[in-house]
């Protein structure tokens, strides 16, 4: 713990050259958001919905049970946010807009579509939407009403395709209902649907794994994205896994878990399209909000706008409250040195497997081989990375090692920033 600790400190501060990332509970105002806003072409946005039907073992996203009073009431919070960034935004282009959770389908005909709509009437809207779903909710009905909200790309939180996974990690659906959900939506107009599985849970064995991976295949969906099971340690399933915790044993499990993927995917037409999803070749992606800025409304909605990153507080009673009096929601900021936004952009580009140096250079106004040159050299050289002339793309060898390294950095990130905003809704200072 001692030397992990040590080391992820080393790491970080080499790449960004700050001696403590820490979050503050300064403020930004209004009037110096619009000021960041002035030179930028377009932007992305996201909307969290914090309800869920269930809160599952493992999950540490920002949600609680849905209860009709507290929705009707984010639905004139959220709306009241928008109102006020729709007023600085001018009109600037949206080009990306993803809708996550806790679970954004618990609040079908109970909000959510006068939210999109405002949105759509209130900024300069040029992309559709992208928007999480859980499997229980996919009635004919309402899959007819999601098309209705503009969602083009939808994804399906399948997490298991075997009964006793399923039971073992509190999913309220059979294998078979499950996948009837999935084909339901598969008939339907979307342009991608991603279902999300989560591997490498308590006892399953390489020919489960399989199995499931073959079952994927013959749901015809676009997209899959596939998670270890993180264990969060602000969640019941992740405190539980601390105990018995088995590092080398897990690194060798996952490595041979994901080469049946990997196996099983590329031979039936799809490509990696991020470190987790995997996508039919020709098929425009379903993700999270990729372009380099975004604003995020609701409870627990982050924004990054270049040289500042902020947060909302998490708590939905509290995020009401302070829209309702007037007051920001947000909890937590903190200001990006030019070093730690080139450092943001490598680890996003990372993520999405492949980038151009160019675009790097377009960015930050420096050659990226000046920049990061010696370290792709090494990675190339490992075998991590392939480098064709400005290209830079992942090795599946290199992609393993980011799913390895998972843990030690964005896991425990996410741990302590969102450990600390679901117990304290206004904290003071987060280090990470
Ligand atoms: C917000 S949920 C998806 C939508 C919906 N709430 C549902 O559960 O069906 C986002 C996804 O994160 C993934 N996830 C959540 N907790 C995880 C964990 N501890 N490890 C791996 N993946 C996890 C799951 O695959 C889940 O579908
Ligand atoms: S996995 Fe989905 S349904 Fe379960 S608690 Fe998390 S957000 Fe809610």
């Amino acid at each position: 713990m001692i030397v992990t600790n040590f080391l992820r400190k080393r790491i970080s501060r080499h790449f960004t050259k700050q001696s403590e990332i820490a979050l503050h509970n300064n403020i930004p105002s209004y009037p110096s958001i619009e000021e960041r806003f002035s030179d930028i072409d377009e932007l992305g946005i996201y909307l969290h919905i914090p309800f869920c039907n269930q809160i599952c073992p493992y999950c540490p996203y920002n949600k609680e049970i849905f209860n009709d009073e507290a929705s009707q009431k984010y639905v004139r919070a959220v709306i009241k946010e928008i109102n006020t960034y729709a007023s600085i935004l001018t009109n600037k282009p949206v080009t990306n807009f993803y809708i996550g959770g806790g679970t954004p389908t618990t609040m079908l005909g109970k909000g959510i579509e006068e939210i999109i709509n405002h949105i759509y009437k209130r900024f300069n809207m040029k992309c559709h939407v992208h928007m999480e779903s859980h499997p229980n909710h996919l009635t004919p009905e309402n899959l007819s009403a999601i098309e209705g909200m503009n969602v083009k790309y939808l994804s399906i939180g399948v997490e298991a395709l075997q009964d006793r996974h399923l039971k073992a990690i509190e999913r309220p659906y059979t294998v078979r209902e499950v996948k009837k959900s999935v084909e339901r939506a598969a008939r339907s107009n979307f342009q991608c649907i991603n279902i999300d599985f989560i591997f490498d849970l308590p006892g399953q064995t390489a020919a489960e794994v399989e199995q499931a991976a073959r079952d994927i295949v013959n749901l015809r969906i676009q997209q899959v994205a596939t998670y270890p099971l993180f264990r969060f340690s602000c969640t019941r399933l992740g405190k539980e896994f601390q105990k018995n915790r088995n590092e080398i044993a897990t690194l060798f499990r996952r490595r041979k878990l994901l080469k049946i993927f990997e196996d099983i995917f590329y031979d039936a037409g799809f490509e990696r399209s991020s470190v987790w999803a995997f996508t039919k070749k020709g098929v425009d992606k379903y993700c999270s909000v990729t372009v380099p800025l975004y604003l995020g409304f609701g409870a627990s909605g982050s924004s990054y706008l270049r040289n500042i990153f902020f947060v909302n507080t998490f708590n939905v009673i509290e995020y009401i409250k302070a829209i309702e009096k007037g007051m920001s929601p947000i909890a937590l900021s903190i200001d990006l040195s030019e070093e730690m936004q080139m450092a943001g952009w490598l680890y996003w580009r990372i993520y999405e497997t492949k980038f151009k140096k160019s675009d790097f250079h377009d960015r930050f106004n420096i050659s990226f081989d000046k920049k990061y040159g010696l370290k792709m050299k090494i990675l190339n050289h490992l075998g991590f990375i392939k480098h064709n002339n400005d290209q830079i793309s992942l090795s599946d060898k290199g992609i393993y090692w980011i799913h390895a390294f998972e843990d030690f950095f964005s896991i425990n990130y996410i741990n302590k920033l969102w450990g600390t905003l679901k117990s304290d809704p206004w904290p003071v200072k987060v280090v990470l």
